[in-house]
């Protein structure tokens, strides 16, 4: 399967599922790289292993989401996209170009959904006093951070924890869950079927 990866930022989960791809037992490949920013570092990485990219400028468009969307649509399917991952991608996706990709845009979100949609997330679960935390792989639906969960990751929260410190051993398992859940949809070992997330080994 062909991936497009959309990131807006640092891209250290996007550099997982390229390390992952590498392996040419891996069900899918990084076919491209693109962000909203110009300035994402992430772009960089991806640049130096040999991964196209692409910019898509969002403020040019103003309040124009959907045509934003066309555009980013458009390199998509250029570059023969099959799959999307988004990868800290920082802008809400409206539900045309959400329906244009259902059961094939994939998202990372670093809370135990449904627990802690939105941002700082850390801080909040922190706020709360919960004992665990975590992060979520899900399929992408019209409601931001809401959609069918494919595959978690539970860490301890620690006495002396700080947001940072937090976000950190949250985001290393993010690093292992995204190329695991991206291969069970890219292999066909799961997927979505009426708004559930189904797994070809269930008994
Ligand atoms: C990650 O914590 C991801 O879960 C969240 O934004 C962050 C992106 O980090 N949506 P990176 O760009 O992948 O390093």
């Amino acid at each position: 399967k062909r991936i497009g990866v959309l990131i807006s930022g640092r891209g250290s989960n996007m550099e997982a599922l390229l390390a992952a791809a590498s392996d040419p037992a891996f069900p899918a490949e990084i076919s491209l790289v693109m962000s909203n920013r110009a300035d994402a570092a992430g772009l960089v990485t991806a640049a130096s292993q040999g991964v196209a990219t692409a910019v898509v400028d969002h403020r040019p468009y103003g309040k124009d989401r959907e045509s934003f969307e066309r555009a980013l649509d458009a390199r998509m399917r250029d570059a023969g996209v099959e799959l999307v991952c988004l990868a800290g991608f920082m802008r809400v996706l409206t539900p045309v170009f959400v329906g244009a990709w259902d059961g094939r845009m994939l998202n990372i979100h670093p809370s135990l959904l449904p627990a802690y949609t939105g941002l700082h997330t850390h801080e909040r679960a922190l706020n709360d006093g919960v004992r665990v935390h975590g992060c979520t792989v899900h399929f992408v639906t019209p409601v931001l951070d809401v959609g069918p969960i494919i595959a978690q990751a539970v860490v301890p929260v620690r006495a002396g924890d700080d947001p940072d410190k937090l976000a950190a051993r949250v985001l290393r398992q993010e690093h292992r869950l995204y190329p695991r859940a991206l291969e069970l949809i890219a292999s066909g070992a799961a997927w979505l079927e009426n708004g559930r997330v189904m797994y070809q080994d269930a008994q």
